[in-house]
């Protein structure tokens, strides 16, 4: 499997910032993983024009192809902008616009249905792993936010501790194997087809000078990065880190 480092810019960036963009496309013309820059939807097709081999991904879509759903957009919108990847259920979005899992698994077929490859998130708040129940609640997430196994679609999922999420702290090497190694036993059993082709990222404070060792945990195949992913200066070591692993 490909080792993906992707960047979620989050509602930040402007077309000055797309220069960015282009120094990664020249700085990693021949990567050894994939690397994926989620824009706003806004520079989609702008930021495609600048990628060369980068992909570009989108960091929602909605869950219906099209309707009276103002301020939306489609999967295959994104799509016909030139995205190929697209996140759904980003803690940011579940906490701040009230998505279920039901509505993460929607978002997730109708992104394969458009022919984009779903990113979807999970991961526990800081009150659900200080209860013991980090493992449960990412199992219910696991079961209720992908899509189906009928389904051989690929998808990506990105374990994103919600407590890591731009805070600078970051789960003990031992934490984030317990969950990929529990993500990764989840899928053998639901997806039994996919499992061991399905990406597992980890998101949460990644930064180059923490890359490395969250790499080397086994079950780790790439990461979903934040802030950190808004320079070229700054997203470089982490994809160098990705690539040495
Ligand atoms: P930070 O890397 O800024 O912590 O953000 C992680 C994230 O939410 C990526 O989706």
């Amino acid at each position: 499997m490909r080792k993906i480092a992707a960047g979620n810019w989050k509602m930040h960036g402007s077309r000055l910032q797309l220069d960015h963009i282009k120094a990664l496309a020249e700085r990693h013309k021949e990567a050894a993983c994939d690397i994926i820059i989620c824009p706003p939807a806004a520079f989609v097709s702008l930021a495609r024009d600048y990628a060369g081999p980068l992909e570009i991904g989108a960091q929602d879509c909605h869950s219906e192809e099209k309707g009276a759903y103002t301020g939306d957009i489609s999967a295959q919108m994104l799509a016909e902008l030139g995205a190929t990847h697209v996140i759904v259920g980003h803690s940011e979005r579940r906490a701040g616009h009230g998505e279920s899992n039901a509505t993460v698994c929607a978002k997730a077929r109708a992104a394969q249905k458009a022919g984009l490859i779903p990113i979807i998130c999970i991961g526990e708040t800081l009150e659900e792993r200080k209860a013991g129940a980090a493992q449960h609640v990412i199992k219910e997430q696991l079961d209720d936010s992908l899509p189906e196994a009928s389904d051989s679609t690929p998808f990506v999922v990105a374990y994103e501790p919600v407590w890591a999420i731009g805070t600078g702290m970051v789960p003990r090497l031992e934490e984030i194997d317990e969950i990929h190694q529990l993500c990764r036993s989840e899928l053998r059993r639901s997806h039994p087809m996919l499992a061991d082709e399905t990406p597992l990222l980890y998101g949460g404070s990644v930064k180059g000078s923490n890359a490395a060792e969250i790499f080397s945990v086994a079950d780790v195949d790439g990461a979903l990065v934040g802030g950190a992913s808004l320079k070229a200066e700054d997203f470089s070591p982490i994809i160098e880190a990705l690539e040495q692993s």
